[in-house]
């Protein structure tokens, strides 16, 4: 089983970034607890971090031929990328949005995910357990489904 996990803009800087808001694990400790999980569960994990739009399109779209299935961090794009939203719309893998913060209690902006209707479902709020609790979901998604063809 092959899952592309995506970062969104500003998500290199976790440990550094507001670590009262998002936590002081750097993206490298949240990646080492997904590979974790992945070896445990026999899963490939593709990692891509970008600030840039296009390059998390571009990740989406390659992943169509590999993977079964995407964990996003969308990070602020999350409230107002439609062409994100379309990527995942396009490549009919499922896809589940985490987010570390609980976008819920923070400013208005961040209670809208214009991306939450493409995808399985979103986790909000646990921190750096909001990607593990989220990849675990998604590998017992797949693990049910049928391979892509
Ligand atoms: C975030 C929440 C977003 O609103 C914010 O822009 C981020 C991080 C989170 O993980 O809590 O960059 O996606």
């Amino acid at each position: 089983m092959n899952i592309l996990i995506l970062h969104g803009p500003n998500l290199n800087l976790l440990g550094l970034r507001e670590p009262e808001v998002y936590g002081k694990e750097t993206l490298d400790d949240i990646n080492n607890m997904l590979h974790a999980i992945a070896r445990e569960n026999d899963v490939e994990l593709n990692i891509v971090q970008s600030n840039h739009e296009g390059m998390l399109i571009d990740a989406l779209h390659e992943a169509r031929t590999w993977a079964h299935g995407v964990l996003i961090n969308p990070g602020a794009y999350t409230h107002y990328s439609y062409a994100l939203r379309d990527a995942i719309a396009a490549i009919e893998k499922p896809c589940i949005e985490v987010h570390l913060s609980n976008v819920h209690k923070r400013e208005e902006f961040r209670h809208r995910s214009v991306l939450a209707a493409v995808c399985v479902g979103q986790i909000v709020g646990f921190g750096w357990r909001s990607y593990t609790l989220g990849l675990t979901g998604l590998i017992g998604i797949l693990s049910k489904s049928e391979p892509p063809t």
